[in-house]
């Protein structure tokens, strides 16, 4: 396996989506051959996955339930799309992955990372990201934000206690991984925080 694979994770609302384009656009301009792609989603079955979990009317879903539908639609994502990516030397960045999961389902919900980690790394067959940016602020801004953009999902609907596990939930998960995971503050400026990214990145690659 020659390619790259970057994945972006933080609370709803941390401008994840932003540093992913300009990151893409820096990596396009030095010569790679760029993926990107997003989670839950990325292929037609995993959007069709994504809409179950997000549908604000799906108030009984059990947390295994929805554990289970992540993991499932995570698991066509990598046969699909990033697989084949990495295999043929492109650089993939994914918007979520399995640390979410850990996050969300493991430490909000309170499944148990060590369980959700188990599962998809069966589900996923080694295939897991090289470099991981989290982009770290408070629950209460990030919900703050979400709600200026959009109405809100079945997640997003979660009250702040629910989301403040998940930034503290982001924080211990990067200490344990803190080889792989690299902490970036997204109440930064974009560019400040463009700038760490591609530095970061640089570094790694060069290694
Ligand atoms: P999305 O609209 O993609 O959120 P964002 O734009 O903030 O990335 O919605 C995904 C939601 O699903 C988000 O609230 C995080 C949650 N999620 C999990 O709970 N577990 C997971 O494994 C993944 C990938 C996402």
């Amino acid at each position: 396996m020659s390619g790259l694979f970057i994945s972006l994770e933080g609370p709803d609302g941390s401008g994840k989506t932003t540093q992913i384009q300009l990151l893409q656009e820096f990596l396009i301009e030095r010569g790679y051959e760029v993926v990107l792609t997003r989670e839950p989603g990325g292929t037609d079955i995993s959007e069709q996955v994504r809409k179950i979990i997000l549908d604000v009317n799906n108030e009984k879903m059990s947390n295994m339930t929805e554990l289970l539908l992540y993991t499932a639609a995570r698991a066509q994502l990598v046969d699909e799309i990033i697989r084949p990516a990495l295999e043929a030397g492109k650089v993939v960045i994914c918007d979520r992955f399995y640390d979410s999961s850990a996050v969300y389902q493991g430490i909000a919900r309170g499944m148990g990372v060590d369980m959700v980690y188990q599962l998809n790394e069966e589900a996923l067959q080694g295939i897991l990201p090289d470099i991981t940016f989290l982009m770290d602020m408070d629950a209460e801004e990030g919900i703050q934000r979400k709600k200026k953009q959009a109405t809100l999902d079945r997640l997003e609907k979660e009250n702040l206690e629910f989301h403040q596990k998940v930034v503290e939930g982001y924080r211990s998960l990067a200490k344990r991984n803190s080889q792989r995971i690299k902490v970036l503050n997204a109440t930064d400026s974009i560019d400040q925080i463009q700038k760490q990214m591609r530095q970061y990145l640089l570094r790694q690659i060069e290694k």
